[in-house]
């Protein structure tokens, strides 16, 4: 193995969870940020105290916790924050805890990290994550070229490149009546001259029009699918890096490259066709990935490959593929045990990947590796499209 995650996981426990009550020094409530969904408010400059080294790793649209300075005189010396990273600027984060949104000085923070969304059920690391937590994580995994946000529904466009980037993503509460909302999304995706497409979840094996949203669009005519085998139901399998086997002496050797190289890039376009500019820009649009690899020793030509997508908490596997002559013969073993050696040094315990239910063989695949359906999704949209 060789390369690094780009961006360092997190270990929760080693901060307290936040007090979630405000402070009296730097915080205010109620300020209007005018963020959307999916949007990077980013705008560091360049300030160079402790504080502001400490939070540039932070991503924005994260749950986050960040230890905070108080002033002289509080009761205590310090205080902790957990929550969602709305807004950073050079000066100021915004963050969104459960009881109200606090903005700190970037000065005054003392130690921050990204945390993995919290436990919504009983389970195990891969099982207790809500649905709706999952999808907003793994829309970071395969984060779209043109990105947008409608209350918490997330719109994607790529230029045709997969069906994740480029549906919205109904999750949560879209700020709008469902109607209003839906308009909304149609007109978005028209100005881009795409079809709108639209993601709905549900538990496993959920009946499509009990789910409001797709009520409402197959009202409009559209249908589950649109007509595609693939896109009428994806499964969201997740299961514990622990539980993956180890890579062994006999593992073939397996590369792990933190950044697109051209010739990962010919492999993967063996499996789906790649839309050029738009796929580079998927692939390499998380906060951190990995480009995974075993090669023919004979022809040194890639024949197994996937991407490893890196969270707090959590990996995600993409686009895992062996070339049809070299199947059955350990080598996509070989590359999950290599993202899930990555995930337990990185104190990533969860593991996620979409693979269609129609895909049989992958199916077979994440089962035996122990892997159990968290969720499920279709795609809706008008037959034409
Ligand atoms: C699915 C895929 C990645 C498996 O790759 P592979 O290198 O052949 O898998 P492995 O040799 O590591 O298989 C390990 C085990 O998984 C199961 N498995 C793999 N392929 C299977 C298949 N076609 N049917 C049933 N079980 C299968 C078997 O239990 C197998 O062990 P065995 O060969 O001792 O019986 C490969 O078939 C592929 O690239 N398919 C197209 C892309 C794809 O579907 N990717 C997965 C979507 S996430």
């Amino acid at each position: 193995m060789n390369g690094e995650p780009t961006d360092g996981p997190t270990d929760e426990t080693s901060l307290e969870k936040g007090t979630e009550k405000g402070t009296e020094k730097g915080t205010e409530k109620d300020i209007d940020t005018g963020t959307e969904t999916g949007t990077d408010t980013r705008t560091d400059t360049g300030t160079d105290t402790a504080g502001h080294r400490i939070t540039a790793g932070l991503t924005v649209g994260s749950r986050v916790v960040v230890r905070y300075r108080l002033a002289e005189g509080a009761e205590a010396a310090a205080t902790d924050f957990l929550g969602e990273l709305i807004a950073r600027n050079n000066d100021f984060l915004v963050v969104d805890t459960k009881t109200e949104r606090v903005k700190l000085i970037r000065a005054d923070v003392i130690a921050a990290k990204d945390v993995p969304p919290p436990a919504s059920r009983p389970g195990r690391a891969h099982e207790r994550i809500s649905a709706d937590d999952l999808e907003k994580l793994m829309a970071k995994g395969w984060q779209a070229l043109d990105r947008g946000g409608l209350g918490d529904w997330v719109l994607r466009a790529s230029e045709g490149f997969t069906g994740r980037a480029n549906s919205a993503l109904v999750v949560g509460d879209p700020s709008l009546p469902l109607d209003k909302a839906i308009d909304f999304v149609e007109r978005w995706y028209s100005d881009r001259g795409r079809p709108a497409i639209f993601q709905i979840h549900g538990e496993r094996g959920f009946v499509v029009d009990e789910v409001p949203a797709a009520a409402a669009l197959l009202a409009r005519g559209y249908a589950v699918g649109g007509g595609r085998d693939d896109w009428q139901r994806v499964l969201i399998m997740t299961g514990l890096s622990a539980a993956v086997p180890p890579l062994t002496e006999d593992s073939p050797p397996v590369t792990a490259d933190a950044e697109l190289k051209l010739d990962w890039l010919m492999a993967y376009g063996q499996q789906r066709p790649i839309v050029p500019g738009a796929t580079e820009a998927v692939l390499t649009g998380s906060d951190g990935q990995l480009f995974l690899s075993v090669r023919d020793p004979q022809s040194n030509r890639v024949i197994a490959l996937a991407r490893m997508s890196i969270h707090p908490g959590w990996a995600g596997i993409f686009g895992l593929w062996v070339h049809p002559d070299h199947r059955r013969s350990g080598l996509a073993t070989t590359i999950v045990s290599a993202v899930a050696m990555v995930a337990r040094e990185n104190t990533m315990p969860a593991i996620y990947l979409q693979v269609s239910a129609d895909n049989a063989d992958g199916v077979a695949f994440w089962e035996r590796l122990g892997f159990g359906v968290h969720h499920e999704y279709t795609y809706l949209t008008r037959p034409s499209a």
